[in-house]
């Protein structure tokens, strides 16, 4: 069975109150996404990849189509408080921007006080709860004395990814939409967040949803890619199709610009 059924999502936008302008952000969007399974929605900014992974998370409602996450439609059969909470239990975001993520006025640890408050079985005291969050820090390679009890500004972009990816270790969800995780952290720290989420999907089966503006990194990562234009998906596959035999002139496009020096490594 699919993780995750996208039927015909779209999403289109009025711009102000009076204004007819419409955006068609997402156009008629469908892709699944199996248990375990990484998937990347590549495209250019503007192609409407962010709202597509805010529809999955339930913070903006469609505009039509269907989004089934574990057999529920998520717009319509989870109504009530306590399905809404089993939902956010279960699908995870890490975005772009870690800086957003994190209150600046909390120590960075409260993400991570928050995630075991969501457990459904919590640890039966505070000390358990602290070695709880102490070993999801080691997991993602974090030494849990260089962070706890410091303020957003006090870590790094890197670090404060990793931290979104110790609250996966905590509560194991079982689909991670990540956008852009790594665009706005310097390149030393990107190989080793890519890295941890392999990780979670190898060890928990954990479903990921990959955004990228970068068809090299996709092709790295996924078992299946989704090129995105204009709120469209207009090429899908398995990566090697995708890469080697793009028949959309987008993706061929996409496909000349991965760097030289991925293709050597990947030959290409
Ligand atoms: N809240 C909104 N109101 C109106 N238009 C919006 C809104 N959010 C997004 N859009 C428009 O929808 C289109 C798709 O935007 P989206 O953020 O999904 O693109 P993206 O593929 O994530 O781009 P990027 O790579 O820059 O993050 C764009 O034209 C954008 O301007
Ligand atoms: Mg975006």
């Amino acid at each position: 069975m699919s993780r995750l059924v996208v039927e015909n999502l779209t999403k289109i936008f009025t711009l102000g109150f009076f204004s007819r302008r419409r955006i068609e952000a997402v156009k008629n969007v469908s892709f699944e996404v199996k248990e375990g399974e990484i998937v990347s929605l590549v495209g250019e900014s503007g192609s409407g990849k962010t709202t597509t992974a805010k529809m999955i998370l339930r913070l903006i409602h469609p505009t039509g189509g269907r989004i089934i996450f574990e057999g529920k439609d998520i717009w319509k059969e989870l109504k009530d408080h306590e399905s809404i909470k089993e939902f956010r239990r279960k699908v995870h975001a890490i975005f772009q921007d870690p800086f957003a993520s994190y209150n600046p006025f909390y120590p960075v640890e409260r993400t991570l006080w928050q995630a075991v408050n969501l457990l459904e079985k919590k640890p039966s005291n505070k000390k358990e709860a602290l070695e709880l969050i102490k070993e999801s820090l080691v997991r993602v390679g974090i030494d849990p004395k260089d962070i706890l009890g410091k303020y957003p500004h006090q870590i790094s972009g890197g670090q404060k990814q990793r931290i979104m990816i110790a609250r996966c270790w905590i509560l194991r969800p079982l689909l991670i939409v990540a956008d852009e995780p790594t665009s706005m952290i310097d390149a030393s720290s990107r190989g080793g967040i890519i890295q941890l989420l392999e990780e979670l999907r190898e060890e928990q089966g954990t479903s990921i949803i990959f955004i990228t503006h970068d068809l090299g990194l996709a092709y790295y990562v996924s078992d299946n890619i989704f090129v995105m234009k204009d709120g469209e998906i207009v090429e899908r596959g398995h990566p090697d199709k995708v890469v080697l035999e793009p028949t959309h002139e987008y993706s061929k496009l996409l496909v000349d610009s991965i760097p030289k020096l991925y293709r050597k490594l990947e030959g290409l």
